[in-house]
């Protein structure tokens, strides 16, 4: 990475190892915390290094082979970051249908390095004009008690994603639509290779219609094509013959094909109506993306500018508070390295400070106040960071940046994460989703295409906790046109206003946690993207008050128990994706915990 050199460790550990349990504590207000981690291990073996393709013209990082190589294809044609973000959604729509789609939506950040202009477009699902606040509360519990905002009808926010690409595409396309959307119309008609993470996607849809048999004529057309009815394995082909026509009409009529008067609104409202729903064609023909303006942090570890997903992202601003917290309060800890315990726990108190204020706070500005500045302001992120001591956890209670009015606040395969530079540093990071896997488990079998299950990520029952686990304000309340809180968080990081590294990722709110590790990694000096992407991660969402980790950090689990943590292992920390520039040329990593592959040239 540019300007970045390779942070050794710094001083020897301070003390010994901790002796006996020490209580679940806060500091005493004002005693700025434990000055150092005297009681933690900070000292760790440098990381090894592995090697890290370069490229000298372009790169492209997404959790698909496929969709890898469609962006590179795009961009060895003469397009630039979002022709190639555009080709390479549109292929993400076709090989990862479980992830993301055309009946989804989400956020892509780009940034113009020639201009030094960025910009942050947001095409994500909005609530349906018939959902109100106590729309959820309201309905009958389906027969075998499965949640309604999570699968049918009911479930199925208003999607963007075409509407997010045209826009896109107005912006700063360059190359005809129709070239755009070659690579995915070619992926759904000649077919792609089944993989692992397909199959474990096919193994909740079969787990799903077992428990919930009044969800199979919901879920009929995903499983009998996608799922092959559950006789399938890794390397079959799938093609997709009916979403390849409907991307062809999509290349030569753009928006039209989508929520024009010949569009698909009818179509696809009918198919939610018949399972419950509520969706209108005005719905789908009203339907407006969002330009805002990304966040912009300065001076981040010196020397690095944060460009961030604002509101209804919750994962920008989650994502500079922890990296002031820990830019704060490392030196006074003796500067432990990623891996030891201090840093784990250092990282751990920051994320509940973070999380706390996600639930408390956060929700889409253009419904509610959102206090973005307080959230952001320097010193109170400081004061919290200084709550934070090293031989205790601080009480749920007193968690957040902006403390008190708390409300009482589970992991996805719905969402994709991918990156893309081109040969003159422009730069997209895009995250994509459907929220849970397939979705709402319903499809428009005419077009192919798989309906979201965003409405979800609303707070649907006050007090309750969503999929993914996260309770969340009445702040988030559906609304009429509102977008639901997202963990989504494509990130880019600049030093000296050139894209350094970017990032994002999927995974619910593990896609904010496993973001901020691997630009963590690279500032602390990780020497290459794939090293970043693959160390190991941890989780703490504040609630459910559980430090999750993967193995590889199982090690540290006797000293983060000592200190006052309730420990589990995980099976992953989000899947990143991410391209580090160094000097020598563009090095992407697709996190091998979704089997990506990334591709350049
Ligand atoms: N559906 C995942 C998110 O937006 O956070």
């Amino acid at each position: 990475m540019r300007h970045v050199t390779f942070v050794l460790i710094a001083s020897l550990a301070l003390a010994s190892l901790m002796v006996g349990c020490m209580p679940s504590t806060d500091a005493t207000p004002g005693d700025g915390g434990s000055d150092a981690a005297s009681s933690l291990t900070t000292e760790r073996k440098a990381p090894a290094s592995r090697d890290g393709i370069r490229h000298a013209n372009g790169a492209v990082a997404t959790d698909s082979k496929p969709a890898s190589e469609a962006g590179v294809e795009i961009l060895k044609a003469g397009g630039n970051a979002v022709d190639a973000a555009i080709a390479t959604a549109l292929t993400l729509s076709v090989t990862r249908p479980y992830s993301c789609g055309i009946g989804g939506g989400g956020f892509m950040l780009i940034f113009v390095e020639q201009t030094g202009e960025s910009r942050a477009l947001d095409y994500r699902e909005t609530c349906p004009s018939r959902v109100g606040p106590n729309y959820y509360a309201n309905l009958p519990t389906p027969a075998s008690g499965y949640d309604p905002s999570l699968y049918g009808g009911r479930a199925v926010g208003i999607p963007g994603q075409l509407p997010g690409m045209i826009a896109a595409y107005e912006a700063f396309g360059t190359l005809p639509l129709e070239v755009l959307v070659a690579p995915a119309i070619r992926a759904a008609r000649a077919g792609f290779a089944v993989d692992a993470n397909y199959l474990a996607a096919v193994e909740k849809v079969r787990s799903l219609r077992k428990s919930h048999p009044d969800l199979r004529p919901t879920s009929r057309w995903v499983w009998d094509n996608l799922c092959r009815r559950g006789v399938i394995e890794v390397g079959d082909i799938i093609r997709q013959p009916k979403l390849a026509e409907y991307l062809e009409r999509f290349g030569r009529e753009g928006i039209a094909a989508w929520s024009g008067p010949d569009g698909i609104a009818a179509l696809l409202t009918g198919v939610d109506r018949a399972f419950d729903g509520v969706l209108r064609p005005r719905d789908i023909e009203d339907y407006k993306v969002v330009w805002r303006e990304p966040l912009v942090v300065k001076n981040v570890f010196g020397d690095y500018d944060a460009l961030l997903m604002p509101p209804p992202s919750s994962g920008g601003i989650a994502i500079a508070q922890v990296l002031a917290m820990m830019e704060h309060r490392l030196p006074s800890a003796g500067d432990p390295l990623p891996g030891t315990a201090a840093y784990s726990h250092l990282m751990t108190e920051s994320m509940r400070h973070a999380f706390a204020d996600r639930a408390r706070h956060l929700a889409d500005a253009d419904f509610v106040d959102v206090p973005v500045d307080r959230l952001l302001d320097r010193g109170l992120i400081e004061a919290a960071a200084d709550r934070i001591r090293f031989d205790g956890v601080l009480a749920t209670d007193s968690c957040g940046v902006i403390e008190g009015g708390s409300p009482d606040v589970l992991e996805d395969e719905g969402t994709s994460h991918f990156s893309v530079i081109d040969s003159n540093g422009m730069t997209v990071a895009c995250t994509q989703t459907i929220n849970g896997t397939f979705g709402s488990l319903l499809a428009v079998p005419e077009i192919g295409v798989i309906l979201n299950n965003e409405m979800n990520d609303f707070t649907t029952i006050p007090g309750e906790s969503n999929l993914f686990g996260l309770k969340q304000s009445d702040r988030n309340l559906p609304q009429s046109g509102k977008r639901p809180l997202s963990s989504m968080s494509p990130t880019i990081l600049l030093q000296d206003g050139r894209t350094s590294v970017t990032a994002g990722g999927s995974g619910g709110p593990r896609i904010i946690t496993g973001t901020l590790q691997v630009l963590l990694a690279v500032i602390h000096g990780e020497e290459t993207a794939r090293a970043a992407v693959e160390a190991s991660r941890l989780h703490h969402q504040w609630k459910p008050d559980i430090l999750r980790l993967e193995a590889g950090l199982l090690g540290l689990r006797p000293e983060l128990e000592a200190t006052g943590h309730v420990v589990e292992e995980t099976g992953g920390v989000g899947v990143v994706q991410a391209i580090v520039v160094h000097e020598d040329g563009l090095e992407p990593a697709s996190d091998p915990r979704k089997g990506g592959s990334a591709a350049g040239w």
